[in-house]
């Protein structure tokens, strides 16, 4: 762990975006050969939610950021930085500063960091390195993402899986610092486990140069690989974060993992000996909503008085990269 070198991290305000338009496995079953008993005992998924035509990723960001903003008792002038985490951009030059303009913080400087299903892990923990070097002291991170417009929606391997959201927190410079340990991991070599590949196409420009044009592909995903990944690296990761943060699963209040599967969530529990009831679960109600499945559940959570301030929080994040990592920090 880095030292700090006399800025701390808070945690000062979260908030979501409201998506009204729910998706149920039976709705499901009547496009794929599927049905809510092997979506709910496979994954735990229940339904998702579905962004609107009048939604972007933009849109849904900006409302969780003003939701966050709001709670830490700041207005969007006084942010510094907004990192936005997605892997479905409305534009692929980025959308952190479409959410900019929307919030109106003129200050604030905003990019996109890309990291799939890790992406809001990394985003915080990259935030709370500017704010401990100095740099920034009001920080937005939000974790967005709209898959159901990347999905192939006769694909029942993927489409029962994701839905959409957005999630955000705001993290202030302090004096007490409350991100206690982090710890992160890549693994390029199992990159084809899940994908959202570029397919194109050599087309002859002039002469002897050619150029290669085509589109995006719909998600892929090797289920059982990425299953595998998941249950052996979560609570490693997990574990190496605690012990960063000199913490034992026992001073953990409330375990928040990415809301891939419930029987990730169950398994890793089980290994780190953290009761269920202390587990953060909603993606009965979400499905896999990516980068926006820790802060959405975050939020909830927070705005249902269950996460009370000074509580202790373990989060892990993981997916497409592959990639991981977890924080543990202490929320308020
Ligand atoms: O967010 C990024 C991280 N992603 C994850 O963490 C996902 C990790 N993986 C998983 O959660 C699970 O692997 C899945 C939920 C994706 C799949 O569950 P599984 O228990 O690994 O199922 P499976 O892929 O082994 O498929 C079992 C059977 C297959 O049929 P056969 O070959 O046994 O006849 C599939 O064709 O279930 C079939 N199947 C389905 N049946 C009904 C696959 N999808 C469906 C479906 N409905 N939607």
């Amino acid at each position: 762990m880095v030292k700090q070198t006399g800025y701390g991290v808070a945690f000062a305000g979260s908030g979501s975006a409201d998506i009204s338009t729910a998706l149920s496995n039976d709705d499901l079953s009547q496009i794929v050969e599927t049905s809510d008993e092997w979506i709910a005992t496979r994954t735990g998924i229940r339904q998702r939610r579905i962004a609107g035509a009048a939604d972007s990723l933009a849109t849904l960001s900006a409302e969780a950021a003003r939701g966050a903003i709001a709670m830490a008792n700041l207005a969007p002038a006084d942010i510094d930085l907004i990192l936005l985490a997605t892997s479905t951009p409305d534009d692929l030059f980025g959308t952190a500063c479409q959410v900019q303009a929307a919030l109106g913080a003129q200050r604030a400087v905003a990019f996109d960091l890309t990291a799939a299903c890790s992406g809001f892990v990394f985003a915080l923990i990259t935030a709370a390195q500017f704010i401990r070097t100095g740099a920034y002291r009001n920080v937005v991170v939000i974790g967005a993402d709209v898959l159901s417009r990347w999905v192939d929606w006769q694909d029942r391997t993927t489409c029962v899986l994701f839905g959409d959201g957005a999630g955000a927190v705001v993290m202030q410079a302090a004096e007490t610092d409350r991100l206690l340990g982090f710890e992160m991991g890549s693994d390029g070599s199992l990159n084809g486990c899940l994908n959202l590949n570029y397919q194109s196409e050599t087309q002859p420009l002039v002469g002897e140069v050619q150029v290669q044009t085509g589109t995006f592909l719909p998600i892929t995903m090797n289920g059982r690989e990425v299953y595998r990944f998941a249950v052996n690296r979560v609570p490693e990761v997990l574990e190496k974060s605690l012990f960063h943060a000199g913490l034992d699963t026992a001073d953990i209040d409330w375990l928040i993992l990415h809301q891939a599967n419930q029987r990730i969530l169950d398994a890793v529990a089980k290994r780190l000996k953290i009761p269920s009831d202390r587990v953060v679960s909603n993606m009965a109600k979400h499905g896999n909503t990516s980068a926006a499945s820790i802060p959405i559940a975050l939020d909830e959570w927070v705005r249902s008085g269950q996460i009370q301030p000074g509580d202790k929080i373990a989060t892990s994040g993981f997916g497409a990269g592959l990639t991981w990592g977890a924080a543990i920090f202490e929320w308020g």
